[in-house]
């Protein structure tokens, strides 16, 4: 089996190269990334060349993408502008990568008649509000809030249209948010982790009562790969772990395992049109093709996670004083 791993530089995709690597040794993988400010090649180093190849080109090239596809057996399809603070500074390249970006690389899967597994994230559904029962399900609205959320949608919804209008071979998963290794540091927790590192305070937007549905990113790659081998053509499977916690909670953990007291935690301005409450079902992908996440214990995840930073101060040291000279800019 030969897959191509666009975004495959990046946090969650390094970490599902990796996973990969180790658990299906006889498969070989491109990695096809732009190596944009969130791309590291170090991410993916030490892997063995003859099982692990690398491609530096935009996914909305048409013709180096038509190229790739072409080579390999599947697609999987990280590669996007991730950040919400950063879209809302400026969209533009949200629009390239994550909307045209996914419309060149529909085209070639149609072309060369190749599988796809499209990646997503819970965003594209919108918020939820702090006491509803109901969870985010495939049958839940699009309803998406910044331009990162929406044009995570559009893609979303070019995958659901070539698989209907062409019989393009594709699959998509929605995702809560990740934490664990390899996260660039604009992201909340490896910011957190490394200001304290520096002697910084956490930043924390608003009250703190906005919450997330944590997972590790080890169970997001299990989720994928499972979806990749078992997943029904044209389904899309939400992958969580029940994973809900507020801001203040998880910056008071942090302060906890990192042995500071909460003078250390600064109040700063919240994000315009900020999101309040994302929460995953994940039923589908349970029942169906009977996934389980691994790392249900929050607390030792973040712990381990801490425990990177701190032992991989090289990696995220070149990106940190650019990161927090555009957050002191917003006020953030
Ligand atoms: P990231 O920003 O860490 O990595 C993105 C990678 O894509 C980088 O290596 C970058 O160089 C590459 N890239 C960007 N534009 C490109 C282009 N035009 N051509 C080729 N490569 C390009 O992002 P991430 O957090 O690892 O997210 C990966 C995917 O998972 C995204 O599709 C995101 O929407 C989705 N997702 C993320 C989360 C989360 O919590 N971070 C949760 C659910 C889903
Ligand atoms: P983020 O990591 O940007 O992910 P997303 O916007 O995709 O959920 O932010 C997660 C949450 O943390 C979100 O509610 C915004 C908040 N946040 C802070 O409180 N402080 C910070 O410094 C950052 C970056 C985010």
């Amino acid at each position: 089996m030969k897959i191509l791993v666009t975004g495959g530089a990046g946090f969650i995709g390094s970490n599902f190269v990796h996973y990969v690597y180790r658990e299906r040794p006889d498969w070989h993988i491109t990695v096809y990334d732009k190596l944009t400010y969130a791309g590291n090649k170090a991410n993916i180093a030490g892997l063995d060349e003859s099982r692990v190849a690398f491609i530096q080109a935009d996914i909305a090239d048409p013709e180096a993408i038509d190229a790739a596809v072409a080579e390999t057996d599947a697609v999987i399809h990280f590669a996007a502008e991730s950040h919400n603070d950063n879209s809302l500074h400026d969209p533009s390249p949200f629009i390239h990568t994550n909307l045209i970006g996914t419309f060149q690389i529909l085209e070639a899967v149609r072309k060369h008649g190749k599988r796809l597994h499209h990646v997503s994230t819970d965003e594209v559904y919108g918020d939820l509000e702090l006491d509803d029962p109901a969870k985010f399900t495939p049958e839940t609205p699009y309803n998406p809030s910044s331009p990162y959320s929406s044009t995570k949608a559009g893609s979303d919804l070019l995958v659901r249209a070539w698989v209907r209008s062409f019989g393009v071979q594709a699959t998509i998963s929605n995702c809560s948010n990740n934490y664990g290794p390899y996260q660039h540091v604009e992201k909340v927790i490896p910011r957190q982790i490394t200001n304290l590192i520096d002697g910084q305070k956490l930043k924390l937007y608003g009250s703190g009562e906005n919450v997330r549905d944590w997972i590790h990113t080890e169970d997001h790659s299990s989720g994928v790969l499972t979806i990749l081998e078992k997943g029904r053509i044209g389904e899309t499977y939400l992958i969580g772990a029940d994973g809900e916690k507020n801001n203040l909670e998880v910056f008071k953990l942090i302060l906890k395992l990192m042995g500071k007291d909460e003078s250390w935690l600064e109040h700063v301005n919240d994000r315009p049109g900020h999101d309040l409450r994302y929460a995953i079902d994940a039923t589908k992908l349970h029942e169906e093709l009977g996934w389980t996440p691994k790392y249900t214990d929050f607390e030792t995840g973040l712990a381990d996670t801490i425990k990177w930073y701190q032992d991989n101060e090289a990696w995220w040291r070149p990106q940190k004083e650019a990161t927090e000279a555009k957050y002191k800019e917003l006020g953030r």
